[in-house]
């Protein structure tokens, strides 16, 4: 197996933007190269993540508040990071994860207006502030046709066009803030257009 030191990845953005198809490509890609990936999902990937994962996103839940979700996305983050995210880096793994902190500032900041600010304190203590992706794809689409694409409809989907709005424009925001970190691919392109440039970034760093 390649070496290569703690790398950890994300894909970000809008729903039905086709981050699960760029993750398997990304993820055979890197394989073949001769890398350990895992491939992690939030929120969910650990017992209790994919436990917490059926109560935000049923559909029936409508009573939910914006602080029980905001917490509750990262009750499941404080899980993953200690059982899987921290450890693999630490094996040398190449890490990419279906969502992160990113996906906290737009949807529960931008989209429910909860402070920025509040979610970076809390979200300090849930990383222990020191766990920022190296890099972070965000596939930027039109809620208009991201919502089409989607198949099942659960909680979040269910928001309204200005919901899903004010969280693409927060992606593109958080994006812009650090544009080092954050790669904004636009994915209404074809599968191809799009994973030939998260071919290209991966390149410049493998
Ligand atoms: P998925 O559809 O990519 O599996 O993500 C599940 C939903 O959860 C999606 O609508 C985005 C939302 N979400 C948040 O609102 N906040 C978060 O912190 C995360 C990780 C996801």
């Amino acid at each position: 197996m390649r070496k290569h030191k703690p790398y950890f990845i994300t894909f970000e953005g809008a729903e039905g933007a086709g981050k699960s198809t760029q993750i398997r490509l990304a993820e055979q890609y890197l394989k073949q190269k001769g890398y350990s990936v895992l491939v992690l999902r939030e929120p969910g990937g650990t017992r209790i993540g994919e436990a917490i994962r059926k109560v935000i996103l049923n559909k029936s839940r409508k009573e939910m508040r914006p602080e029980t979700e905001l917490l509750l996305y990262l009750a499941c983050r404080a899980q993953i990071v200690k059982e899987k995210i921290s450890p693999s880096l630490q094996q040398g793994k190449i890490v990419i994860c279906d969502r992160f902190e990113d996906s906290t500032l737009a949807y529960q900041g931008f989209g429910r207006k909860i402070p920025l600010a509040s979610i970076e304190v809390i979200s300090k203590l849930v990383v222990r502030g020191s766990l920022v992706p190296d890099l972070t794809f965000v596939l930027d689409l039109d809620p208009r046709c991201g919502l089409k694409r989607g198949g099942r409809i659960d909680r979040i989907e269910r928001e309204s066009y200005l919901f899903h709005d004010r969280v693409r424009k927060g992606f593109l925001r958080l994006a812009k803030r650090e544009r080092k970190r954050c790669n904004v691919i636009d994915a209404a392109q074809s599968i191809e257009a799009v994973a030939k440039k998260v071919k290209e970034a991966l390149d410049r760093v493998f």
